[in-house]
């Protein structure tokens, strides 16, 4: 099997088009904004839809816009063909000067470092989704949301469906549901078409679920079970459903749950990484059954399921390990389950 050796050939694994994506591209009209692109998802979701466009040989411009607090990111995004604009979300008039595009993905978010800093967390979660719903108001919005504006439940419900009612728990929690219901009621009033992406733990191998669990199994520690199992997607995948949720936006608002089919137990994925990366595996918390847990079968019908398989995912992950591959340092912290980020 062929495993990603370095940074580069990682991006470029993210960033391999699909054939759906290709053929969505022919389809949808006009340009493609990403707003909030300079984070862990948003560079290869720039670059995979600019690849996809090139590969559907249409003429159709991917435009990333940020703060741009990290200047390698913008390097990379004009290098792969993307235009950027640097513009702060909470700026109003700064967003009312961002040109109209048909086609907006909105990633700007904010979770960690909430405790203690609310307010900026429910500015950046709710002020700037309504500039930005205002401004886009005719736009088609895929708005990147969380698993967790549901309730935490136990794994033998099998997750949360789209059917389950919001009930955060927390400040981040429930600034996202208030993202959610910030562009809902633009859509509702602007008509304006809406995608709710509730996204559980999308991962590439510098950061995610896999790779917490396998740097503390990697480097001897013990691995917190107190929230059981979690979901998890590849990146890539995310990405690619999440460009192709652009065509399933609706007025009202619909809400979509993205994650991967399994409901996986925390110590079957740490038993695993200690027989692949030859440790022995120690646990510390109170092994509890209050997990966010997402049911993406809405999402599998829609899109099929994800191409890349678990298994292939937590054999990647513990080559990346021992090959010393470089890890973001931005650790989930999974084993949350009282909404304090
Ligand atoms: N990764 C996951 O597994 C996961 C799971 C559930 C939900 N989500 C949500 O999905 C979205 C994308 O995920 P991600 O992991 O790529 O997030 P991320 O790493 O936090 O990236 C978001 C980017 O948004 C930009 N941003 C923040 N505040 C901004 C502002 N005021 N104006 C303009 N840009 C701003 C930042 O770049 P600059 O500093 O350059 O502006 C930041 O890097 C986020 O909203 C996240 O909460 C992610």
């Amino acid at each position: 099997m062929d495993y990603p050796l370095n940074e580069e050939m990682l991006d470029g694994l993210l960033s391999e088009p699909d054939f759906e994506l290709i053929e969505m591209m022919k389809r949808l009209p006009g340009d493609i904004m990403i707003l909030g692109i300079n984070g862990k998802m948003g560079l290869t979701l720039g670059r995979r839809a600019v690849n996809a466009i090139k590969a559907a040989g249409c003429a159709k411009q991917v435009i990333g816009v940020s703060r741009f607090s990290d200047a390698e990111g913008r390097r990379k995004l004009e290098e792969w063909g993307i235009k950027t604009i640097s513009c702060d979300l909470l700026d109003r008039n700064a967003v009312r000067e961002l040109p109209q595009v048909p086609n907006v993905i909105f990633m700007a978010g904010r979770k960690f470092g909430t405790g203690g800093a609310e307010d900026l967390t429910w500015a950046m979660n709710v002020l700037a989704p309504a500039h930005v719903g205002e401004h886009f108001k005719d736009s088609r919005i895929v708005v990147f949301s969380t698993g967790c504006v549901y309730p935490l439940v136990g794994a033998g419900t099998g997750g949360c469906t789209e059917c389950v009612v919001p009930d955060p728990v927390g400040d981040y929690s429930q600034s996202c549901l208030g993202r959610e219901r910030i562009f809902s009621y633009c859509s509702r009033t602007y008509g304006t078409k809406v995608l709710l992406f509730r996204l559980n733990y999308a991962i590439d191998l510098r950061y995610g679920v896999l790779h917490d669990i396998a740097s503390k199994v990697w480097n001897n520690q013990p691995v917190d079970n107190s929230v059981g199992h979690f979901n998890v997607i590849w990146q890539g995948d995310a990405n690619s459903f999440a460009l192709r949720s652009l065509e399933q936006a609706a007025s009202p608002a619909v809400a979509l749950n993205i994650t991967g089919p399994e409901t996986i137990p925390v110590e079957y994925i740490a038993e695993i990484f200690g027989r692949l990366l030859d440790r022995s595996v120690t646990y510390v918390g109170t092994p509890g059954d209050k997990c966010y847990l997402n049911n993406a079968s809405k999402s599998f019908s829609l899109f099929g399921y994800p191409r890349m398989p678990l298994e292939k995912m937590i054999e990647m992950q513990a080559e990346w390990f021992k090959n010393g591959g470089r890890s973001l340092g931005k650790p989930t912290h999974f084993e949350v389950n009282n909404g304090k980020f």
